[in-house]
């Protein structure tokens, strides 16, 4: 063999591996979400990319991007679709645009508790939603649990008519905002990171959160009142553009979803354990006043709200929302 002939044989092997090692450079997964690295969807993503790490070492890098910092609410789902993000769990309210039977979960008062809401998840009706927006080229992973939601101003709100005349940053549902029209109270769908400094600012006079995003967001040091009303629940759907998932390595795919069906274990746990602590730990920090509602009250504010689930039935489906009532008797 010439010496030309081993220099270009060299040059072959050199060019070679080179092109090999861009081949096994890691898959980034970037993760964007909206709330605290302390709130249990933002120590979920955490957990997530701990885990992926550690088990498809060198094959998978995940970046996590908490607290809006790399986009809002209503940006991400965008972003996914255009591949500037590969993983998002927004609450579902975002989603209704891409999927209108995930407004279920925004209908007052309908989901007892917790148990309720993981029984429908589980069921046939819950995992046809969690696919629903593949069409759109959105892959449902899991459910991800933020917790019932309580109401909090800057007065005390026993019934319906206490609120009236009040401002209320709400998530950007419709449904909300059809059942606080009812009660005289004016929404402002405000993104989540600009909750805080609305309330600062007296731009608004109430809100209606989880408790890790009132603890987490600092909200228990601005409003003193807090009228557990447990009307709807704050749920998060894990997304992925499903072109990228489908197309994610045979060996490290079924990892991925094997760490996120654990992860949601633990998030969801968490999730449940700080809607038991953390108004207790608020309390211990801030002065604030939580208000148990009796009976009567309830009721008053059950009826002025559950005229929404009529009006936004055509939209829904009547078989989901049948399928959501008949969830909270179905066998445990
Ligand atoms: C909100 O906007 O209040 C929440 O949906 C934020 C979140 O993701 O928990």
């Amino acid at each position: 063999m010439t010496r030309f002939l081993l220099l270009l044989l060299l040059g072959f092997f050199v060019v070679g591996s080179g092109s090999r090692a861009e081949a096994s450079d890691p898959i980034v997964i970037r993760f964007s979400h909206v709330v605290s690295e302390q709130a249990p969807k933002g120590v979920g993503a955490l957990r997530f990319k701990e885990l992926a790490e550690a088990r498809l070492p060198g094959r998978v890098q995940v970046e996590v991007y908490p607290s809006s910092r790399k986009f809002t609410d209503e940006e991400v789902v965008p972003a996914l679709l255009f591949g500037d993000v590969e993983l998002a769990a927004p609450s579902m309210v975002i989603l209704r645009g891409y999927a209108p039977a995930l407004q279920v979960y925004e209908l007052p008062f309908l989901f007892k508790d917790v148990a309720h809401i993981r029984r429908f998840q589980a069921g046939p009706t819950g995992q046809m939603l969690l696919n629903s927006m593949l069409p759109r080229g959105i892959r449902g992973l899991g459910y991800w649990d933020g917790g019932m939601r309580v109401l909090s101003a800057n007065k005390p709100l026993h019934s319906p008519a206490d609120a009236s005349g009040l401002m209320f940053r709400t998530e950007s549902s419709q449904i909300f905002q059809r059942a606080y029209d009812r009660i005289g109270v004016v929404t402002l769908p405000l993104p989540f990171r600009l909750l805080a400094d609305a309330i600062r600012d007296g731009l608004v006079d109430g809100q209606e959160n989880s408790w890790p995003n009132i603890y987490t967001r600092g909200i228990h040091k601005l409003h003193r009142y807090y009228t557990p009303l447990h009307h709807t629940f704050l749920g998060y759907m894990v997304i992925a553009n499903d072109d990228f998932w489908t197309r994610l390595p045979a060996d490290v795919r079924p990892v991925l979803e094997e760490i996120l069906a654990e992860v949601t274990r633990e998030v969801n746990e968490l999730a449940r354990q700080e809607a038991e602590t953390l108004a207790q730990k608020a309390a211990s920090e801030a002065e604030i006043e939580v208000l148990p509602l009796n009976e009567n009250e309830l009721a008053e504010w059950r009826s002025a709200f559950t005229p929404v689930w009529r009006e936004f039935e055509p939209v829904i489906g009547a078989d989901v929302i049948e399928a959501a009532v008949a969830a909270e008797g179905a066998a445990r």
